[in-house]
Protein backbone atom coordinates (compact mmCIF):
# COMPACT_ATOMS: atom_id res chain seq x y z
CA UNK A 1 0.00 0.00 0.00
CA UNK A 2 1.33 3.74 -0.69
CA UNK A 3 0.36 6.76 0.36
CA UNK A 4 -1.98 7.92 -1.89
CA UNK A 5 -3.34 4.30 -2.90
CA UNK A 6 -5.38 1.84 -0.69
CA UNK A 7 -4.16 -2.07 -1.30
CA UNK A 8 -4.78 -3.36 -4.58
CA UNK A 9 -8.45 -4.74 -4.58
CA UNK A 10 -9.95 -2.27 -2.66
CA UNK A 11 -13.41 -2.19 -3.19
CA UNK A 12 -12.95 -4.98 -6.00
CA UNK A 13 -15.26 -7.05 -5.00
CA UNK A 14 -18.13 -4.98 -5.89
CA UNK A 15 -17.21 -2.49 -9.05
CA UNK A 16 -13.58 -3.10 -9.26
CA UNK A 17 -13.75 -5.16 -12.87
CA UNK A 18 -13.33 -2.28 -15.09
CA UNK A 19 -10.88 -0.54 -12.97
CA UNK A 20 -7.09 -0.71 -13.33
CA UNK A 21 -5.82 0.75 -10.12
CA UNK A 22 -7.37 0.29 -6.72
CA UNK A 23 -9.01 3.46 -5.77
CA UNK A 24 -6.99 6.73 -4.10
CA UNK A 25 -6.35 7.30 -0.68
CA UNK A 26 -8.28 10.70 -1.39
CA UNK A 27 -11.41 9.51 -3.16
CA UNK A 28 -11.53 6.84 0.07
CA UNK A 29 -11.95 9.46 2.55
CA UNK A 30 -13.63 11.32 0.62
CA UNK A 31 -16.65 9.28 -0.30
CA UNK A 32 -16.62 6.84 2.49
CA UNK A 33 -19.42 7.79 5.44
CA UNK A 34 -19.67 5.71 8.10
CA UNK A 35 -22.90 6.68 8.84
CA UNK A 36 -24.62 4.24 7.34
CA UNK A 37 -23.72 1.75 9.84
CA UNK A 38 -26.95 2.38 11.54
CA UNK A 39 -28.23 0.40 8.55
CA UNK A 40 -26.94 -2.10 9.46
CA UNK A 41 -29.89 -4.54 10.73
CA UNK A 42 -31.63 -3.41 8.40
CA UNK A 43 -29.31 -3.98 5.16
CA UNK A 44 -29.69 -7.78 6.63
CA UNK A 45 -33.19 -7.74 7.02
CA UNK A 46 -33.31 -6.32 3.38
CA UNK A 47 -31.19 -9.24 2.17
CA UNK A 48 -33.09 -11.72 3.77
CA UNK A 49 -36.13 -10.75 1.73
CA UNK A 50 -34.00 -10.41 -1.28
CA UNK A 51 -32.65 -13.98 -1.07
CA UNK A 52 -36.49 -15.15 -0.35
CA UNK A 53 -37.71 -13.55 -3.55
CA UNK A 54 -34.89 -14.80 -5.54
CA UNK A 55 -35.40 -18.11 -4.35
CA UNK A 56 -38.81 -18.09 -5.32
CA UNK A 57 -38.68 -16.39 -8.65
CA UNK A 58 -36.17 -19.49 -9.45
CA UNK A 59 -32.74 -17.74 -9.67
CA UNK A 60 -31.37 -19.42 -6.49
CA UNK A 61 -31.75 -22.86 -5.89
CA UNK A 62 -33.14 -24.23 -2.42
CA UNK A 63 -29.85 -24.92 -1.40
CA UNK A 64 -27.97 -21.42 -2.36
CA UNK A 65 -30.95 -19.85 -0.54
CA UNK A 66 -30.61 -22.18 2.97
CA UNK A 67 -27.10 -20.95 2.76
CA UNK A 68 -27.10 -17.10 2.29
CA UNK A 69 -29.81 -16.92 4.74
CA UNK A 70 -28.20 -18.92 6.99
CA UNK A 71 -25.05 -16.55 6.95
CA UNK A 72 -27.45 -13.14 6.73
CA UNK A 73 -28.45 -14.58 10.09
CA UNK A 74 -25.37 -15.17 11.40
CA UNK A 75 -24.32 -10.74 10.52
CA UNK A 76 -27.99 -10.44 12.10
CA UNK A 77 -26.76 -11.69 15.12
CA UNK A 78 -23.56 -9.98 15.09
CA UNK A 79 -25.66 -7.07 14.06
CA UNK A 80 -27.87 -7.68 17.16
CA UNK A 81 -25.01 -8.47 19.82
CA UNK A 82 -22.61 -5.52 18.42
CA UNK A 83 -19.96 -7.64 17.50
CA UNK A 84 -20.00 -6.54 13.29
CA UNK A 85 -16.27 -5.67 12.34
CA UNK A 86 -16.36 -2.91 10.07
CA UNK A 87 -13.52 -3.27 8.12
CA UNK A 88 -11.61 -0.20 6.55
CA UNK A 89 -11.87 -1.95 2.91
CA UNK A 90 -15.41 -1.67 3.43
CA UNK A 91 -16.87 0.88 1.06
CA UNK A 92 -20.08 0.78 2.75
CA UNK A 93 -22.28 -1.06 4.70
CA UNK A 94 -23.77 -3.13 1.87
CA UNK A 95 -19.90 -3.95 0.91
CA UNK A 96 -19.63 -4.53 4.12
CA UNK A 97 -22.53 -7.28 4.93
CA UNK A 98 -21.59 -8.96 1.10
CA UNK A 99 -17.66 -9.45 2.29
CA UNK A 100 -18.67 -10.82 5.57
CA UNK A 101 -21.54 -13.25 3.55
CA UNK A 102 -18.38 -14.12 1.83
CA UNK A 103 -16.50 -14.95 4.88
CA UNK A 104 -19.12 -17.03 6.45
CA UNK A 105 -20.68 -18.95 3.59
CA UNK A 106 -17.89 -18.73 0.51
CA UNK A 107 -18.70 -17.98 -2.99
CA UNK A 108 -22.37 -18.59 -2.99
CA UNK A 109 -22.48 -14.83 -1.29
CA UNK A 110 -21.47 -14.02 -4.91
CA UNK A 111 -24.85 -14.46 -5.86
CA UNK A 112 -26.51 -12.16 -3.37
CA UNK A 113 -26.73 -9.18 -5.29
CA UNK A 114 -28.21 -10.67 -8.47
CA UNK A 115 -31.28 -8.43 -9.64
CA UNK A 116 -30.10 -6.16 -7.25
CA UNK A 117 -28.38 -2.45 -7.60
CA UNK A 118 -27.32 -0.41 -3.97
CA UNK A 119 -29.30 1.90 -5.33
CA UNK A 120 -32.63 0.07 -4.44
CA UNK A 121 -30.84 -1.45 -1.29
CA UNK A 122 -30.14 2.00 0.47
CA UNK A 123 -33.24 3.06 -0.53
CA UNK A 124 -35.16 0.17 1.15
CA UNK A 125 -32.52 0.25 4.27
CA UNK A 126 -33.24 3.34 5.05
CA UNK A 127 -37.18 3.38 4.81
CA UNK A 128 -36.71 0.63 7.10
CA UNK A 129 -34.67 2.62 9.43
CA UNK A 130 -36.46 5.38 9.46
CA UNK A 131 -40.06 2.98 9.99
CA UNK A 132 -38.56 1.29 13.07
CA UNK A 133 -37.23 5.19 14.40
CA UNK A 134 -40.66 6.22 13.85
CA UNK A 135 -42.35 4.07 16.04
CA UNK A 136 -39.76 4.37 18.59
CA UNK A 137 -40.41 8.16 18.61
CA UNK A 138 -43.74 7.53 18.37
CA UNK A 139 -43.44 6.03 21.80
CA UNK A 140 -40.84 8.73 22.71
CA UNK A 141 -43.68 11.38 22.18
CA UNK A 142 -46.44 9.32 24.17
CA UNK A 143 -43.98 9.51 27.22
CA UNK A 144 -43.42 12.71 26.83
CA UNK A 145 -47.26 13.85 26.50
CA UNK A 146 -47.93 11.48 29.57
CA UNK A 147 -45.77 13.44 31.60
CA UNK A 148 -47.17 16.66 30.38
CA UNK A 149 -50.57 15.29 31.54
CA UNK A 150 -48.85 14.27 34.36
CA UNK A 151 -47.89 17.88 35.73
CA UNK A 152 -51.39 19.47 34.74
CA UNK A 153 -52.91 17.46 37.00
CA UNK A 154 -50.47 18.34 39.97
CA UNK A 155 -51.36 21.95 39.16
CA UNK A 156 -54.58 21.04 40.44
CA UNK A 157 -56.33 25.15 40.53
CA UNK A 158 -53.40 27.13 40.12
CA UNK A 159 -54.08 29.60 37.68
CA UNK A 160 -51.35 31.86 36.24
CA UNK A 161 -51.77 34.80 33.30
CA UNK A 162 -52.18 33.24 29.97
CA UNK A 163 -50.20 35.47 27.52
CA UNK A 164 -50.08 36.81 24.34
CA UNK A 165 -46.98 39.09 23.11
CA UNK A 166 -45.69 38.09 26.11
CA UNK A 167 -48.12 40.58 28.03
CA UNK A 168 -50.26 39.07 30.81
CA UNK A 169 -53.76 38.52 29.04
CA UNK A 170 -56.39 36.40 30.14
CA UNK A 171 -56.14 34.14 33.62
CA UNK A 172 -56.04 30.63 32.90
CA UNK A 173 -55.61 27.18 34.93
CA UNK A 174 -51.80 26.61 35.18
CA UNK A 175 -53.17 22.98 33.67
CA UNK A 176 -54.74 24.64 30.53
CA UNK A 177 -51.43 26.09 29.49
CA UNK A 178 -49.58 22.84 29.79
CA UNK A 179 -51.71 20.89 27.78
CA UNK A 180 -51.45 22.94 25.12
CA UNK A 181 -47.91 21.59 24.57
CA UNK A 182 -49.68 17.91 25.13
CA UNK A 183 -51.78 18.70 22.35
CA UNK A 184 -49.33 20.09 19.49
CA UNK A 185 -47.45 16.60 20.71
CA UNK A 186 -50.55 14.86 19.72
CA UNK A 187 -50.40 15.99 16.65
CA UNK A 188 -46.49 15.34 16.20
CA UNK A 189 -46.74 11.83 16.66
CA UNK A 190 -49.74 11.88 14.05
CA UNK A 191 -47.30 13.02 11.81
CA UNK A 192 -44.61 10.31 12.22
CA UNK A 193 -47.87 8.03 11.50
CA UNK A 194 -48.27 9.54 9.02
CA UNK A 195 -44.88 9.37 7.45
CA UNK A 196 -44.65 5.80 8.30
CA UNK A 197 -47.23 5.43 6.07
CA UNK A 198 -45.54 6.60 3.25
CA UNK A 199 -42.18 4.89 4.40
CA UNK A 200 -44.09 0.94 4.00
CA UNK A 201 -43.55 0.89 0.47
CA UNK A 202 -40.55 -1.31 -0.78
CA UNK A 203 -38.08 -0.48 -3.66
CA UNK A 204 -36.29 -3.22 -3.87
CA UNK A 205 -36.00 -4.89 -7.14
CA UNK A 206 -36.02 -1.52 -8.99
CA UNK A 207 -32.04 -2.54 -9.31
CA UNK A 208 -30.01 0.55 -10.69
CA UNK A 209 -32.84 2.46 -12.28
CA UNK A 210 -34.63 0.71 -14.82
CA UNK A 211 -35.65 -2.89 -13.09
CA UNK A 212 -33.64 -6.43 -14.48
CA UNK A 213 -34.13 -8.64 -17.42
CA UNK A 214 -34.29 -11.57 -14.67
CA UNK A 215 -37.91 -12.25 -13.54
CA UNK A 216 -37.53 -10.45 -10.38
CA UNK A 217 -40.94 -10.14 -8.09
CA UNK A 218 -40.59 -6.84 -5.83
CA UNK A 219 -44.31 -7.97 -4.58
CA UNK A 220 -42.63 -11.31 -2.88
CA UNK A 221 -39.60 -9.19 -1.01
CA UNK A 222 -42.00 -6.37 -0.02
CA UNK A 223 -44.36 -9.40 1.54
CA UNK A 224 -41.10 -10.83 3.66
CA UNK A 225 -40.87 -7.33 5.19
CA UNK A 226 -44.16 -6.92 6.17
CA UNK A 227 -44.32 -3.99 3.45
CA UNK A 228 -47.90 -2.78 2.48
CA UNK A 229 -47.11 -1.85 -0.99
CA UNK A 230 -43.94 -2.09 -4.00
CA UNK A 231 -43.14 0.67 -5.89
CA UNK A 232 -44.86 1.76 -9.23
CA UNK A 233 -42.24 2.85 -10.87
CA UNK A 234 -38.53 1.68 -10.75
CA UNK A 235 -36.88 5.61 -11.39
CA UNK A 236 -38.69 6.90 -8.30
CA UNK A 237 -38.40 3.82 -6.37
CA UNK A 238 -34.31 4.75 -6.37
CA UNK A 239 -35.34 8.55 -6.92
CA UNK A 240 -37.41 9.88 -4.30
CA UNK A 241 -36.02 11.20 -1.29
CA UNK A 242 -39.40 13.07 -0.16
CA UNK A 243 -40.17 10.68 2.90
CA UNK A 244 -36.53 11.04 4.44
CA UNK A 245 -37.20 14.78 4.35
CA UNK A 246 -40.72 14.58 5.51
CA UNK A 247 -39.39 11.84 8.24
CA UNK A 248 -37.13 15.43 8.95
CA UNK A 249 -40.06 17.65 9.06
CA UNK A 250 -42.23 15.69 11.74
CA UNK A 251 -38.86 15.51 13.97
CA UNK A 252 -37.99 19.05 13.29
CA UNK A 253 -41.32 20.13 13.93
CA UNK A 254 -41.27 18.40 17.17
CA UNK A 255 -38.17 19.59 17.50
CA UNK A 256 -39.62 23.41 17.27
CA UNK A 257 -42.68 22.44 19.62
CA UNK A 258 -40.15 21.59 21.88
CA UNK A 259 -38.09 24.63 21.51
CA UNK A 260 -41.02 26.35 22.77
CA UNK A 261 -41.53 24.46 25.98
CA UNK A 262 -38.11 24.96 26.92
CA UNK A 263 -38.20 28.70 26.03
CA UNK A 264 -41.32 28.91 28.41
CA UNK A 265 -39.26 27.03 30.91
CA UNK A 266 -36.09 29.19 30.81
CA UNK A 267 -38.13 32.33 31.18
CA UNK A 268 -40.50 30.63 33.98
CA UNK A 269 -37.38 29.73 36.24
CA UNK A 270 -36.66 33.03 36.00
CA UNK A 271 -36.48 35.21 39.06
CA UNK A 272 -38.52 37.68 37.19
CA UNK A 273 -41.18 34.81 36.89
CA UNK A 274 -40.66 31.98 39.73
CA UNK A 275 -43.13 30.08 38.24
CA UNK A 276 -40.76 26.37 38.68
CA UNK A 277 -38.37 25.25 40.43
CA UNK A 278 -36.37 22.27 38.64
CA UNK A 279 -34.58 19.73 40.24
CA UNK A 280 -30.66 20.20 41.51
CA UNK A 281 -29.93 16.96 39.28
CA UNK A 282 -31.03 18.75 36.16
CA UNK A 283 -29.90 21.73 36.43
CA UNK A 284 -26.11 23.03 36.16
CA UNK A 285 -24.38 26.08 38.38
CA UNK A 286 -22.12 28.40 36.57
CA UNK A 287 -17.68 28.23 37.47
CA UNK A 288 -17.73 31.81 37.96
CA UNK A 289 -21.16 32.85 39.73
CA UNK A 290 -21.73 30.50 42.93
CA UNK A 291 -25.63 31.58 43.15
CA UNK A 292 -26.56 30.61 39.77
CA UNK A 293 -28.81 27.30 38.71
CA UNK A 294 -29.34 27.28 34.76
CA UNK A 295 -31.89 25.54 33.08
CA UNK A 296 -28.96 24.03 30.61
CA UNK A 297 -31.41 21.02 29.14
CA UNK A 298 -33.92 23.46 28.12
CA UNK A 299 -31.73 25.92 26.39
CA UNK A 300 -30.00 22.94 24.57
CA UNK A 301 -33.46 21.72 23.63
CA UNK A 302 -33.93 25.25 21.66
CA UNK A 303 -30.56 25.29 20.51
CA UNK A 304 -31.10 21.58 19.37
CA UNK A 305 -33.70 22.76 17.38
CA UNK A 306 -32.06 25.56 15.61
CA UNK A 307 -29.82 23.26 14.26
CA UNK A 308 -32.47 20.64 13.39
CA UNK A 309 -33.77 23.26 11.21
CA UNK A 310 -30.51 23.52 9.64
CA UNK A 311 -30.45 19.96 8.72
CA UNK A 312 -33.93 19.83 7.10
CA UNK A 313 -32.82 22.68 5.11
CA UNK A 314 -30.15 20.69 4.01
CA UNK A 315 -32.62 18.05 2.70
CA UNK A 316 -34.58 20.01 0.83
CA UNK A 317 -31.65 21.38 -1.14
CA UNK A 318 -30.52 18.15 -1.68
CA UNK A 319 -33.33 17.08 -3.76
CA UNK A 320 -33.53 20.40 -5.21
CA UNK A 321 -32.85 20.39 -8.73
CA UNK A 322 -31.23 16.81 -8.95
CA UNK A 323 -31.75 15.54 -11.82
CA UNK A 324 -33.75 11.99 -11.02
CA UNK A 325 -32.80 7.79 -9.97
CA UNK A 326 -29.78 8.15 -7.94
CA UNK A 327 -26.84 10.44 -7.53
CA UNK A 328 -24.51 10.20 -4.61
CA UNK A 329 -25.52 13.67 -3.38
CA UNK A 330 -27.76 11.16 -1.66
CA UNK A 331 -25.18 9.83 0.74
CA UNK A 332 -25.47 12.92 2.86
CA UNK A 333 -28.72 12.13 3.57
CA UNK A 334 -28.07 9.93 6.13
CA UNK A 335 -26.26 12.00 8.54
CA UNK A 336 -28.62 14.93 8.35
CA UNK A 337 -32.02 12.62 9.46
CA UNK A 338 -29.82 10.76 12.26
CA UNK A 339 -28.42 13.87 13.19
CA UNK A 340 -32.42 15.43 13.52
CA UNK A 341 -33.56 12.22 14.64
CA UNK A 342 -30.81 11.95 17.37
CA UNK A 343 -31.66 15.91 18.21
CA UNK A 344 -35.22 14.89 19.05
CA UNK A 345 -34.83 11.73 21.17
CA UNK A 346 -32.26 13.27 23.35
CA UNK A 347 -34.45 16.47 23.70
CA UNK A 348 -37.55 14.54 24.48
CA UNK A 349 -35.82 12.71 27.43
CA UNK A 350 -33.80 15.76 28.88
CA UNK A 351 -36.81 18.09 28.48
CA UNK A 352 -39.48 15.28 29.79
CA UNK A 353 -37.09 14.55 33.21
CA UNK A 354 -36.42 18.16 33.66
CA UNK A 355 -40.35 18.91 33.65
CA UNK A 356 -41.24 15.68 35.39
CA UNK A 357 -39.01 16.76 38.56
CA UNK A 358 -40.64 20.39 38.28
CA UNK A 359 -42.29 22.29 41.27
CA UNK A 360 -44.76 24.75 39.84
CA UNK A 361 -45.61 27.86 42.16
CA UNK A 362 -46.65 30.69 40.08
CA UNK A 363 -47.62 33.65 41.59
CA UNK A 364 -51.15 34.46 40.96
CA UNK A 365 -51.06 37.12 37.72
CA UNK A 366 -51.83 40.65 38.10
CA UNK A 367 -55.69 41.83 38.52
CA UNK A 368 -55.67 43.56 35.04
CA UNK A 369 -56.62 39.94 33.57
CA UNK A 370 -60.01 40.00 34.10
CA UNK A 371 -60.39 42.90 31.85
CA UNK A 372 -62.00 40.99 29.27
CA UNK A 373 -64.41 39.32 32.14
CA UNK A 374 -65.34 42.92 32.60
CA UNK A 375 -66.30 44.05 29.13
CA UNK A 376 -67.98 40.31 28.96
CA UNK A 377 -70.10 40.99 32.24
CA UNK A 378 -71.73 44.45 30.40
CA UNK A 379 -72.03 42.17 26.87
CA UNK A 380 -74.43 40.05 29.39
CA UNK A 381 -76.62 43.32 30.40
CA UNK A 382 -76.81 44.19 26.95
CA UNK A 383 -73.99 46.36 26.46
CA UNK A 384 -72.52 46.10 23.13
CA UNK A 385 -69.32 44.63 22.63
CA UNK A 386 -67.22 47.63 21.69
CA UNK A 387 -68.86 50.04 23.68
CA UNK A 388 -68.08 47.71 27.20
CA UNK A 389 -64.56 47.75 25.21
CA UNK A 390 -64.46 51.00 25.41
CA UNK A 391 -65.16 52.03 29.00
CA UNK A 392 -63.21 49.10 30.38
CA UNK A 393 -60.34 50.39 28.67
CA UNK A 394 -60.99 53.72 30.05
CA UNK A 395 -59.98 52.06 33.61
CA UNK A 396 -56.56 51.63 32.29
CA UNK A 397 -54.86 55.19 32.17
CA UNK A 398 -52.24 55.46 28.85
CA UNK A 399 -49.99 57.16 31.02
CA UNK A 400 -46.84 55.14 31.65
CA UNK A 401 -46.05 56.63 34.83
CA UNK A 402 -49.83 55.40 35.88
CA UNK A 403 -49.40 52.32 36.03
CA UNK A 404 -49.36 50.46 39.38
CA UNK A 405 -47.55 47.41 40.80
CA UNK A 406 -50.91 45.70 41.07
CA UNK A 407 -53.80 46.71 39.44
CA UNK A 408 -56.65 47.58 41.86
CA UNK A 409 -60.09 49.08 40.81
CA UNK A 410 -63.35 49.60 43.26
CA UNK A 411 -66.80 50.68 42.37
CA UNK A 412 -66.32 54.11 43.01
CA UNK A 413 -63.99 53.27 39.26
CA UNK A 414 -66.53 51.06 37.78
CA UNK A 415 -69.55 52.92 37.75
CA UNK A 416 -67.33 56.29 36.61
CA UNK A 417 -66.47 53.80 33.90
CA UNK A 418 -69.61 52.45 32.64
CA UNK A 419 -73.38 52.71 34.53
CA UNK A 420 -74.24 49.20 33.94
CA UNK A 421 -71.35 47.97 36.70
CA UNK A 422 -72.80 47.29 39.66
CA UNK A 423 -70.92 46.54 43.04
CA UNK A 424 -70.39 43.26 43.32
CA UNK A 425 -68.67 42.97 40.34
CA UNK A 426 -65.53 44.39 42.06
CA UNK A 427 -65.46 40.75 43.43
CA UNK A 428 -64.69 40.18 39.13
CA UNK A 429 -60.97 41.35 39.46
CA UNK A 430 -60.10 38.32 41.18
CA UNK A 431 -58.00 36.44 38.53
CA UNK A 432 -59.46 32.61 40.06
CA UNK A 433 -63.17 34.60 40.00
CA UNK A 434 -62.47 35.18 36.05
CA UNK A 435 -61.26 31.43 35.68
CA UNK A 436 -64.25 30.22 37.35
CA UNK A 437 -66.61 32.16 34.89
CA UNK A 438 -65.51 30.73 31.88
CA UNK A 439 -67.47 28.86 30.05
CA UNK A 440 -67.08 28.62 26.27
CA UNK A 441 -66.24 25.09 25.18
CA UNK A 442 -62.22 23.60 25.01
CA UNK A 443 -61.51 27.18 26.84
CA UNK A 444 -59.55 28.50 30.02
CA UNK A 445 -62.14 26.61 32.48
CA UNK A 446 -61.38 23.87 35.11
CA UNK A 447 -63.83 21.83 33.48
CA UNK A 448 -62.24 22.06 30.21
CA UNK A 449 -58.71 20.71 32.00
CA UNK A 450 -60.45 17.89 33.22
CA UNK A 451 -62.12 16.99 29.95
CA UNK A 452 -58.49 17.64 27.94
CA UNK A 453 -56.97 15.28 30.65
CA UNK A 454 -59.77 12.79 30.14
CA UNK A 455 -59.39 13.31 26.24
CA UNK A 456 -55.26 12.72 26.61
CA UNK A 457 -55.50 10.04 28.95
CA UNK A 458 -57.05 8.17 25.94
CA UNK A 459 -54.57 9.44 23.14
CA UNK A 460 -51.69 8.90 25.25
CA UNK A 461 -52.26 5.55 26.73
N1 LIG B 1 -23.49 4.91 0.41
C1 LIG B 1 -24.41 5.09 -0.65
C2 LIG B 1 -25.53 6.03 -0.23
O1 LIG B 1 -25.69 6.21 0.92
C3 LIG B 1 -25.01 3.80 -1.00
C4 LIG B 1 -25.52 3.73 -2.40
C5 LIG B 1 -24.38 3.74 -3.34
N2 LIG B 1 -24.82 3.58 -4.70
C6 LIG B 1 -24.02 3.86 -5.71
N3 LIG B 1 -24.48 3.71 -6.88
N4 LIG B 1 -22.78 4.24 -5.54
O2 LIG B 1 -26.22 6.62 -1.00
Amino acid sequence: MTDSRLDEGRGAQMWGGRFKEGPNRILWDFTVDHSDRRLLADDVFGSLAHVTMLGKVGLLSDQEVKALTKGLEAIGTEADEGTFQFEEKDEDVHSAVERRLGELVGEVAAKLHTGRSRNDQVALDMRLYLMRSADRRISDLKRFGRILVKAAREAGDLVVSGYTHLQQAQAVPLAHHLLAYAWAINRDQQRFDEVHRRLRVSPLGAGALGGSSLPLDPTVSARYLGLEDSFANSMDAVGARDHIAEYGFAATQALVHLSRLAEECVLWASHEFRWVTFGDALTTGSSAMPHKKNPDIAELTRGKAAIAIGHLTGLMALQKGLPTTYNRDFQEDKAAVFAIDDALAGSLKALGALIDGAVFHPPGPDPSVTALDLAEVLVERGVPFREAHRAVGRLFGSDPNSGQDVWKVTYHDLAAAHSSFRPEDVALTEPVKSVARRRSAAGGSFSSVQEQLRRLDELLA
